[in-house]
């Protein structure tokens, strides 16, 4: 029992060794999560609304779906889920998404100003998921 009990004390041993590991944290990060970081809940929300719909796994938009599919971006493992990311900061830099033709139809479809800045920080990498 005595043995058992010292476990605890071992395990925050650890992670106060971890801790003042002088390790840059971004290394240290991708070597704790090798997975992409989860989406913020605010730039997903946006995302749900206004890209989700075309890119996905089982979108009829056959070519918004062959060129992102935020299922599989969520999934990723970090080095993809940030090329993916690299793309999107392109696309809203240049203005061409929600693509032009598609908000013609339907405006209420386009980003918002504070919606664009939120993906863009997101996509560019400043922000980080929560
Ligand atoms: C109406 C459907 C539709 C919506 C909504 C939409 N997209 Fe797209 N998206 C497309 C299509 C179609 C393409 C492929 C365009 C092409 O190949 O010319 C595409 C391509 C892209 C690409 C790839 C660009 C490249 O050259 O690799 C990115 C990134 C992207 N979309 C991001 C977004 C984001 C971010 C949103 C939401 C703000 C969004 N899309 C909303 C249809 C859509």
């Amino acid at each position: 029992m005595k043995k058992l009990s010292l476990l605890p004390v071992a395990a925050i041993v650890g992670l106060l060794f971890l801790q003042a590991n002088p390790k840059p944290e971004a290394d240290t990060m991708l070597a704790l999560h090798p997975e992409a970081p989860a989406l913020p809940a605010d730039v997903k929300a946006i995302v749900q609304q206004k890209c989700y719909g075309c890119h996905n796994a089982n979108s009829k938009n056959e070519k918004g779906k062959a060129k992102l599919d935020w299922d599989a971006l969520e999934a990723a493992k970090k080095s993809k889920a940030m090329a993916s990311m690299g793309k999107i900061s392109e696309a809203l830099t240049e203005g061409t998404m929600p693509p032009a033709k598609f908000l013609e139809n339907k405006p209420e479809g386009k980003l918002t100003e504070a919606e664009l800045a939120t993906l863009m920080e997101w996509s560019a990498g400043k922000k980080k998921s929560k």
